[in-house]
């Protein structure tokens, strides 16, 4: 189902507004992510560093599991805005997959100009999910 170009507006204005609350004191690289559940409710996320580099939560897993945490489980798109468009990671890409493969991954730069727009699976093919650990 095609989001309306209002709601991609909305999602898009939301990525971009969220990224300055952004916590990247370290690599400077601020990330904001504005996910669409199904249901139309839009969950933000934001990228938060540590000291202890390697605790840093991304930005697109922040937002999914704010939505997780309010029962929202199949998503419809993200917008991700950062400096320069950049993608997301695997472990973002895996994340998204669990919930929605074929969700609408929109990159955004500094901008808010759409450098990509494309699907969870198309980020992540033949990715491993729940079909993989169900038995016989
Ligand atoms: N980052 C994200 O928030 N999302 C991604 O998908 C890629 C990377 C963050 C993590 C770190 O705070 C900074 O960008 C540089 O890696």
């Amino acid at each position: 189902m095609a989001i309306q170009a209002e709601t991609k507006q909305r999602i898009i204005a939301r990525a971009m507004s969220i990224r300055e609350k952004a916590y990247a004191p370290y690599s400077k690289y601020r990330v904001g992510a504005s996910l669409l559940t199904e249901s139309g409710d839009i969950f933000d996320g934001v990228n938060v560093e540590n000291a202890v580099y390697s605790m840093t939560v991304c930005a697109e897993r922040n937002a999914v599991f704010q939505a997780v945490t309010h029962g929202q489980k199949t998503f419809q798109a993200i917008a991700v805005a950062t400096d320069n468009g950049g993608s997301p990671c695997g472990a973002c890409r895996q994340v998204m997959t669990e919930f929605g493969p074929d969700m609408l991954v929109i990159m955004l730069d500094a901008k808010g100009e759409i450098v990509l727009e494309t699907t969870a699976r198309e980020l992540l093919p033949d990715a491993f999910g729940p079909k993989d650990l169900e038995t016989g």
